[in-house]
């Protein structure tokens, strides 16, 4: 969804800076990116991403938007099938992840600007307590470490309310990507073209479901 969000911005005339981990990413979007896309290769699991983020921020001058995207699946469906490792691989980049890109880029937002934590359905402990998503298949390690991720994100909701800022969650839906669940039906552009819509008018401290409402912490 990375790039058809990359894709869908630059097309609207605003300048994006994408974090890749390859360079050949980091070529296709500046052949896509017409001079208004700008790379920075990192990783979000390593605690000096920061760094590697700090120059062309500082160049680039003050952020509107940041979207934490980055995510991977996971194989453990099973509490027996879980292991520590993955779990904590998972956390490093949907909880830690998050916080590392949103401290290297919160200091260069505008007061006004608006953070958006791409989460799922699955980080939902309303979701998995109510049964609501018993018949579809994921790991452990995916569902504790978005949940955790929601925690980030209401913490952050909760102490910058008094802020101009805007603050959220997004499940993007299921979509045909290589995370995708077994009952994937939207494709990375459509929800690119829908999360453009919405940002005029995001609430802050809401989980919202991309084509659909919101949905319960
Ligand atoms: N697909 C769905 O149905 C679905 C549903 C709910 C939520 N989501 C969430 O939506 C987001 C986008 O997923 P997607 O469906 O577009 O999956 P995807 O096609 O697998 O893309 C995931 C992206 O995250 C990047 N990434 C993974 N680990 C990273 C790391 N350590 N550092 C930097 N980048 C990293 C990948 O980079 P590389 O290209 O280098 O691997 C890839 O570009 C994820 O957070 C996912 O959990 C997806």
């Amino acid at each position: 969804m990375g790039f058809a969000l990359t894709q869908k911005f630059i097309s609207k005339h605003w300048a994006v800076v994408s974090l890749v981990r390859r360079k050949k990413d980091a070529a296709r979007l500046k052949e896509i990116g017409c001079g208004h896309c700008f790379s920075i290769l990192s990783d979000v699991t390593i605690d000096d991403v920061q760094a590697s983020m700090q120059g062309l921020l500082k160049s680039f001058g003050n952020i509107d938007v940041l979207i934490n995207n980055a995510g991977t699946g996971g194989n453990g469906d099973t509490f027996a099938q879980t292991t520590a490792d993955e779990v904590r691989s998972l956390l490093n980049i949907h909880c830690l992840g998050v916080l590392r890109v949103t401290q290297a880029v919160l200091p260069f937002m505008n007061q006004d600007g608006t953070i958006i934590n791409i989460s799922s359905r699955f980080g939902s402990i309303t979701k998995i307590e109510t049964g609501q998503l018993d018949d579809i298949s994921c790991s452990y390690s995916y569902r504790i470490s978005k949940a955790a991720q929601n925690m980030l994100t209401q913490c952050m909701c909760r102490e910058f309310k008094n802020s101009k800022m805007k603050i959220c969650s997004i499940h993007p839906s299921r979509l045909q990507t290589d995370s995708a669940s077994t009952d994937a039906d939207r494709t990375p552009g459509e929800a690119a073209e829908i999360l453009y819509e919405k940002l005029k008018n995001i609430e802050h401290g809401k989980f919202y479901s991309l084509f659909n409402g919101t949905i319960e912490w």
